[in-house]
């Protein structure tokens, strides 16, 4: 069966080596991922007194996820946590308490960072948060793309290693999928 994965990407930036990653694993996915990245960055920080009249943006986007069959998260390390804006897309869309968007979908996981650690630290933050949302989270093979600034001509992959490495990850999150979904 296809499947459809929501793609979030834990950056604004135009360049962002996070989305570069994810737009290579959009490429490299089998036909049965049906893969699209889902835009964060429009959505206000949340606010529970919002919870009784919701902004259309937070209802839009939880309605969206819950279109989606599981969900790939892409993300930098700040601070050795995620992002904020990546944060407040997993509050919103969890929110209210009892309807979140995401649980039970199926996940997995990639840190990018231009430091050779790979942003373990935002993997596993988001890691502890994907256990209270109720995401099984694919643990093997783990992603942590080090050196993500000399990984990309422009948009395009350069390196042998990092592409055999992400196929054989996105091939491993499909069958992740097809057991969990459902
Ligand atoms: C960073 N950066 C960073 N990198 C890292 O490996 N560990 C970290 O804890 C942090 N902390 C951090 C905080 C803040 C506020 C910023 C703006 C940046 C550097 C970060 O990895 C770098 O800017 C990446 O290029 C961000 O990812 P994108 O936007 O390229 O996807």
């Amino acid at each position: 069966a296809t499947r459809k994965i929501a793609v979030i990407v834990g950056s604004l930036r135009k360049e962002s080596f996070s989305r570069k990653v994810a737009k290579t694993l959009m490429l490299l996915a089998p036909s049965t991922l049906e893969m699209e990245i889902v835009e964060i960055g429009q959505l206000p920080l949340y606010n529970q007194d919002d919870d009784d009249a919701p902004p259309a943006l937070y209802t839009e986007f939880r309605a969206k996820i819950m279109e989606f069959d599981g969900v790939l998260w892409v993300t930098p390390e700040y601070n050795r946590s995620v992002p904020g804006v990546l944060r407040n897309a997993i509050d919103v869309g969890s929110r209210p308490y009892g309807q979140s968007a995401w649980s039970g979908k199926p996940c997995g996981v990639v840190s990018v960072s231009p430091s050779a650690s790979g942003a373990f630290g935002a993997n596993h933050h988001l890691r502890q948060s994907l256990v209270f949302l109720n995401m099984p989270a694919m643990q093997q093979p783990e992603a942590y793309i080090g050196n993500a600034d000399k990984l990309f001509d422009g948009d395009k992959l350069n390196n042998e290693s990092t592409e055999k490495f992400l196929q054989g990850f996105i091939d491993a999150f499909a069958s992740w999928v097809e057991r969990h979904a459902d």
